[in-house]
């Protein structure tokens, strides 16, 4: 019988705090089996007999590089699916779209501009890709961007290839997903239209984002991996590349709406569950930002 390597508790605190180091993930001590259970494959991959010897391979500059990905897909929680949270696509569908349209009214080109942060495989970035598609009007005359940013290859990778499994798309709306996808035996590949309105790039959270002044960002199910000092960094960074007027939806388990100090951060105007907007530019005889 093959001898599972145990995970000591020495060991699990090491790569914790170089877990922390990398991607402002907090891992309590309660999650030990759960590393030790995702990162033991990789031990038996590079035949490394102890985690120990893991770390000390994620210490020395050249193998940490290749081995950065893998570390990273394995400490991350990728849960995702199209149209998570439907209240959320009902706004964005029902108000977020036909306020953009008014906005851009007058312009010949006009732009919107959206950033999945923390996308996972995409299935944020595609939702909010199909609802353009659906609800804006004449949308070839549209420039439309939209982001999708994560620290895990793996997953940018499956998201750049835009096939899915029966359990992202179950819970989206049946004529959506015959319009979108094409049904490749048990898979659903989006179609062309709309990969192609989406970029996916590597991006830490940790860091400022290239300004990109986007009218939507979704920072969803991911503020709860980090600490108070980490979540101020993210909700910093996010919060600056939101544009004026723009909006920031934050995931179901909400930490700013009763923190002074995170609220301040934002400084964004609460409009309802989860839902911040940046004020308008003031500035002298501004007209629209776009
Ligand atoms: C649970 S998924 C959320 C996906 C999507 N936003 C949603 O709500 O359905 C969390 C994602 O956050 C990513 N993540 C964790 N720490 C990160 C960091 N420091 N910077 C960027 N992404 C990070 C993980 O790789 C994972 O894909």
């Amino acid at each position: 019988m093959v001898k599972l390597i145990e995970l000591t508790s020495g060991e699990f605190k090491k790569l914790a705090k170089l877990i922390y180091e990398k991607t402002g993930i907090h891992l309590p001590d309660s999650k030990a089996t759960l590393l030790g259970n995702r990162l033991r494959r990789r031990l038996r991959a590079l035949n490394l007999d102890s985690f120990d010897a893991y770390h000390k391979l994620l210490r020395v500059k050249a193998s940490y590089e290749e081995e950065l990905p893998h570390f990273l897909s394995a400490v991350t929680t990728n849960e995702t699916y199209f149209f998570r949270n439907t209240n959320l696509w009902t706004f964005i569908q029902k108000k977020w779209i036909p306020e953009i349209v008014e906005s851009r009214r007058k312009k010949p080109k006009p732009t919107v501009r959206i950033w999945s942060a923390a996308s996972s495989s995409g299935e944020e970035a595609y939702s909010a890709g199909i609802c353009l598609r659906e609800a804006l009007p004449n949308f070839a005359m549209w420039n439309v961007s939209i982001v999708g940013s994560d620290i895990s290859d793996r997953v940018l990778e499956r998201a750049r290839a835009g096939v899915y499994g029966e359990y992202a798309v179950a819970r989206m709306p049946k004529p959506l997903l015959s319009k979108w996808f094409t049904k490749k035996d048990e898979e659903y590949a989006l179609k062309k239209d709309v990969q192609k309105l989406v970029t996916f790039k590597f991006h830490n959270l940790r860091d400022a984002m290239t300004p990109g002044n986007f009218d939507l960002v979704f920072l969803r199910n991911v503020l709860m991996y980090f600490d108070t000092e980490m979540k101020r960094k993210v909700l910093k960074n996010v919060a600056e590349a939101v544009a004026p007027g723009g909006y920031l939806v934050i995931g179901d388990v909400d930490p700013v709406r009763n923190d002074k100090e995170l609220s301040a951060i934002v400084a964004m105007d609460y409009q309802g569950p989860n839902l911040y907007r940046k004020p308008q530019r003031v500035a002298v005889g501004a007209g629209e930002s776009k």
